[in-house]
């Protein structure tokens, strides 16, 4: 069954206002191109970039996103932002669980479960992040780690929800070291992902939900990765904060997906 491609920039803590509005001035010229129907391009600056980004994309084929919401409408929260904050600034996706918030932050399975249920119900659509550690993988413990992940994470959602997700299977091993999955491990775990959630939650959920890969991925990798059946797009870090290499790795990715 044929899965748009979803590319989405994972900023991070990089680009203030005015460089995150520069980057994606010189982006929306170099995928003007792309068709919307075919592949949907995000951006997720930190919160004090996304007002100045929301402005210089409003028209275009780019779309935004957030890197975090908390679960409360409002409260003593020092250092959370909201889900009706995140909608009045603009913004559409939010990522949920990344490694390092898990890694740096004390995120859990539990707390991703409250984020993804905030976000689904203010209506943005979360890319909920996923992937083990290089000792997790080494041990033999891959399948297990995300399978737990998983079932924490997508704790007692519907199935029609779960159909329209975007995951972001990203092993922690890979990220920001320049060690990319191979197509093929990429692939074979992507598999493993998309049969669990045919598992807990259906066929049609496991066939419709997105799966994107994360971790290294650069224009010169995309297409080999994008080309596997079960890979629907990325999550990108490091080459996401350029304008010509995010263009770049964007129409590969499109083209393989869509070969
Ligand atoms: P890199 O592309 O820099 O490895 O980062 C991946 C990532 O963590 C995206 O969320």
């Amino acid at each position: 069954m044929a899965r748009k491609t979803v590319i989405a920039g994972n900023w991070k803590m990089n680009k203030t206002a005015a460089e995150g509005k520069a980057l994606v001035e010189a982006l929306k010229g170099l995928v003007a191109d792309v068709c919307p129907a075919r592949a949907e391009i995000i951006v997720c600056p930190p919160f004090t970039t996304l007002g100045a980004v929301a402005e210089a994309i409003a028209g275009s084929n780019i779309k935004l996103g957030a890197q975090n919401v908390h679960w409360e409408k409002s409260g003593a929260f020092t250092g959370e932002i909201s889900a009706d904050m995140l909608k009045e600034a603009g913004v559409e996706y939010v990522i949920i669980g990344h490694s390092e918030r898990r890694q740096y932050f004390g995120e859990t399975d539990a707390t991703v479960n409250q984020r993804l249920k905030a976000a689904l119900n203010a209506g943005l659509k979360p890319i909920v992040c996923i992937g083990e550690t290089l000792e997790e993988r080494e041990s033999g413990n891959t399948e297990k780690v995300l399978a737990a992940q998983l079932s924490g994470g997508l704790a007692g959602l519907d199935a029609e929800v779960v159909a329209g997700l975007i995951l972001a299977y990203e092993p922690v091993w890979a990220i920001g070291t320049g060690k990319t999955a191979t197509p093929e491990m990429a692939e074979e775990t992507h598999r493993f992902i998309r049969s669990f959630v045919a598992g807990e939650f259906g066929q049609a959920a496991a066939d419709a939900i997105t799966i994107q890969y994360g971790g290294s991925m650069k224009p010169e990798n995309a297409a080999a990765l994008c080309a596997q059946a079960d890979i629907d797009g990325g999550l990108i870090g490091g080459a996401a904060l350029k304008a010509d290499s995010f263009a770049a790795l964007v129409k590969n990715a499109i083209a393989a997906g869509q070969a």
